[in-house]
Formats: structure tokens, sequence, C-alpha cells
């Protein structure tokens, strides 16, 4: 039995290409395995708080000293990482946003990178704590980032693979629906990224 994380970051909904590209790789992975659980982390909904001091100083203060506030955002921050740790599979619904990723999901990793949880130091460097799972980056965006001469614009997808990287997350496969605002590509551009899909 696998347990798939969903993570949303499109506050679009019915039409978002990206939740449609992350929900065709669900499915795909469905037909693969049939009995995969599937929670969804949809950080449009109740979404991570940019980082304030006092997020800050709770990540630095050991837990049994924390204050009653900075144990209720201790919490939150280690419910987020728990979601990570119990998956075997991660998908990332990832559209492109000014050339980077969805403010939300950009949230969501100060609150999940975390020393001794997701990743630690030791005399090596760093090493990742996550393990033995696999991600798929469901990307969409309006221009065209996977050749030409905008691939050196793209700081969403080496982004996403960078710090899940840095969890210790290194199999990856990414999906694209790119082109969505081009016409001539842009009509055909969601139904070829679902066809690109291959699960492995
Ligand atoms: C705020 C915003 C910023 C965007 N920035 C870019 C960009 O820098 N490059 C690009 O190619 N497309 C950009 N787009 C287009 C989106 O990447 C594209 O429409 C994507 O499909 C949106 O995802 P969604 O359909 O899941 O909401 C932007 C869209 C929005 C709403």
């Amino acid at each position: 039995m696998k347990n798939i994380l969903h993570i949303i970051s499109s506050p679009r909904k019915e039409l978002s290409a990206s939740r449609k590209l992350g929900t065709a790789v669900i499915e795909k992975i469905q037909e693969k395995y049939p009995d995969v659980i599937v929670k969804e982390r949809d950080l449009t909904k109740n979404s991570v708080p940019l980082l304030e001091e006092k997020h800050i100083n709770t990540f630095f203060t050991p837990a049994e000293n924390h204050s009653p506030e900075q144990a209720e955002i201790n919490q939150y921050s280690t419910d987020l990482i728990s979601e990570l740790q119990e998956a075997d599979i991660i998908i990332i619904d990832s559209p492109m946003y000014n050339f980077s990723v969805p403010a939300t999901l950009r949230a969501y990793f100060d609150f999940t990178s975390r020393a001794g949880y997701t990743f630690k130091y030791d005399e090596n460097g760093p090493k990742g704590l996550l393990n033995d799972k696999k991600l798929y980056i469901a990307f969409t965006s309006g221009n065209i980032y996977s050749e030409g001469p905008y691939q050196i614009f793209d700081s969403n997808v080496p982004y996403i693979k960078n710090v899940f990287g840095f969890y210790g997350v290194k199999d990856v496969s990414v999906f694209r629906a790119e082109g969505l605002a081009i016409p001539g590509i842009m009509e055909t551009a969601l139904e070829k990224g679902i066809e690109s899909i291959v699960i492995d």
C-alpha cells in the first residue's frame, strides 16, 4: 500500500491546468497501484503563513522550552512535515508564477525545511532525511522553459528539485504543460503534458 501526498499550489480550481496535470499523474499511478491512499495538501486553503520572527524563534527553541504559542506553531510545522515523511510518492502541482513557484509553495518550504526533520548537518555537511521517496512535479507555464531562450528563466522546476534533493528525495520526474499562453501551442499543451506522463 503506497501513500501519495498531492500538494496543490494553484488558487484556481476547475480552470487550473496544474491541478489537472497533477490529478492525471495520480490517476496514472492508480492504474498501476490501485490501492494507493491519496492525501491532499491544498496550500490555497488555509495558506501557510509568511515567516515572522515568532516562527523562526520557535524553530530554534528546543520543544521542552516552547511557550503555548510556540507549541502551536511547532505542531503546525511538524504536521506538514509528517505528511511528507508518511508519503511514498509526492506530487506537486507547480504553476510558474513570475519565473518561480507560487508564494504559497515558497511559504510551505519555509515551514518544512527544518534541521532534524527534513535534513540535518553532520561533519560531511547537509544530509537529507526524507529518503526512498518518489517526487513528481506537474509543471505548467504560459511560456516554454524546457528548451529555447527562456530555459534559464526557470526558477521553478530547478528550485523544487533543489529543495527536495536537499531533503534527500532524488528520484524526480517532471511533466510539463508549457506554452499555455502561446497561440498554436496552448490549444494542445495540457493534452500533450498529460500524454507525456509515464509512471515508473
Ligand atoms: C500571477 C501569475 C504569474 C505568472 N507568471 C508566469 C511566468 O513568469 N511565466 C510563465 O510562463 N507563465 C506565467 N504565468 C502563467 C501560468 O504559469 C500558467 O497560466 C499556469 O497554467 C497557471 O497554473 P494554473 O492553470 O494551475 O492556475 C503566470 C500566471 C499568474 C497567474
